[in-house]
């Protein structure tokens, strides 16, 4: 099973940014942690962060035929992104939504996401646990969707 990790705009960041909300670990421990959960589920990941709109859509719209799931944390885009959201939608992969902090918890602003209703579900609050959980969450759904 093939997985795609998507992060979104400043996430390339972590480790210095507002590590208050965010914690000290960078993108690069993500990775790793990730690469060995991905060990033990039996699954390949692929990962791709950008700050760019456009370029996070060519990596969703590249996704088709190649990648069974989609793991995303959207970050800012979360709240602003019709061209995301429609890109999930077209490509009909399963997508869980990760989000480090509890967006529910934060501004009035971050409370909506564009992406949730076409994901198959969010994980929200639990720092680089949420990338974990959800891996976890998304290789699962796809191995009771296939077998079904
Ligand atoms: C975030 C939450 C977003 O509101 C924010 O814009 C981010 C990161 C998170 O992982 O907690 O950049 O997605």
């Amino acid at each position: 099973m093939k997985i795609l990790v998507i992060h979104g705009p400043n996430l390339n960041l972590l480790g210095t940014r507002e590590p208050d909300v965010y914690g000290t670990f960078t993108l690069d421990d993500i990775t790793a942690s990730l690469s060995q959960l991905a060990v033990e589920l039996g699954c390949d990941l692929s990962m791709v962060q950008s700050n760019s709109e456009g370029t996070l859509v060519d990596s969703i719209q590249a996704a088709k035929g190649v990648f069974h799931g989609i793991l995303i944390n959207p970050a800012a885009y979360t709240h602003t992104s019709v061209a995301i959201r429609d890109a999930l939608s077209a490509v009909a992969l399963p997508t869980v939504e990760v989000h480090l902090s509890n967006i529910h918890k934060r501004e009035e602003f971050r409370h909506h996401s564009f992406v949730a209703p076409v994901a198959v579900g969010q994980i929200s609050g639990f720092g680089p646990d949420s990338y974990l959980l959800g891996l976890r969450a998304l290789v699962n759904f796809v191995r009771q969707q296939t077998k079904g």
